[in-house]
């Protein structure tokens, strides 16, 4: 069981990842911290250094990498994975993608806390961090719309999403 978490930053793709790994008790990947031990630098330093490009290869690569060589694990991905490459199609063929879909409020006064790690919004004012959320999920959203199961960051219950994940 392959089971693949995404959604826009600050979403809870991490917290929620790692509740339903315990309940399912299979391994948990976080796709951001995977490709952070792997490059050795933080992510600012990565998109810093060698530019977002260089990021998004990486995090494909190490997508890959994680899928292929485990029969089952929960993965939180990070905001932009399936926006780039086939990967949103990847994930899907390779098991089962979730939606995180956590309203654009929480989104903001998440995100307004923890930017200084985050490099496409670290440089941001309040109000264009507004503006880019507003924008972004617009862009973003016809490809986490791809994902098998949608579920309201508010009404995430762990054992209906198992359960409709195995019915998937
Ligand atoms: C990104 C989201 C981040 C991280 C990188 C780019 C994005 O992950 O992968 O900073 O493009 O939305 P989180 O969604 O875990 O913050």
């Amino acid at each position: 069981m392959k089971i693949f978490l995404i959604g826009f930053m600050g979403s809870g793709k991490t917290y929620w990842g790692r509740q339903l790994s315990q309940k399912l008790s299979i391994p948990f990947f976080d796709l951001d911290e995977q490709v952070v031990s792997h490059a050795e630098k933080s992510i600012k330093d990565i998109f810093d250094q060698e530019g977002e490009e260089k990021f998004r290869l990486l995090e494909k690569d190490l997508l890959h990498i994680i899928t292929e060589s485990h029969d089952s694990f929960v993965m939180a991905c990070g905001g932009g994975t399936p926006c780039y490459f086939n990967n949103i199609e990847y994930m899907n063929q390779a098991g089962t993608t979730v939606w995180v879909n956590t309203d654009m409020d929480i989104l903001f006064e998440r995100l307004r806390k923890e930017k200084a790690e985050r490099p496409l919004i670290r440089d941001l004012s309040d109000d264009q961090l507004s503006s880019f959320i507003t924008k972004k999920f617009s862009d973003r959203r016809l490809y986490y719309e791809q994902a098998a199961i949608k579920v309201g960051e508010e009404d995430v219950q762990i054992e209906k999403l198992v359960e409709e994940i195995f019915h998937v």
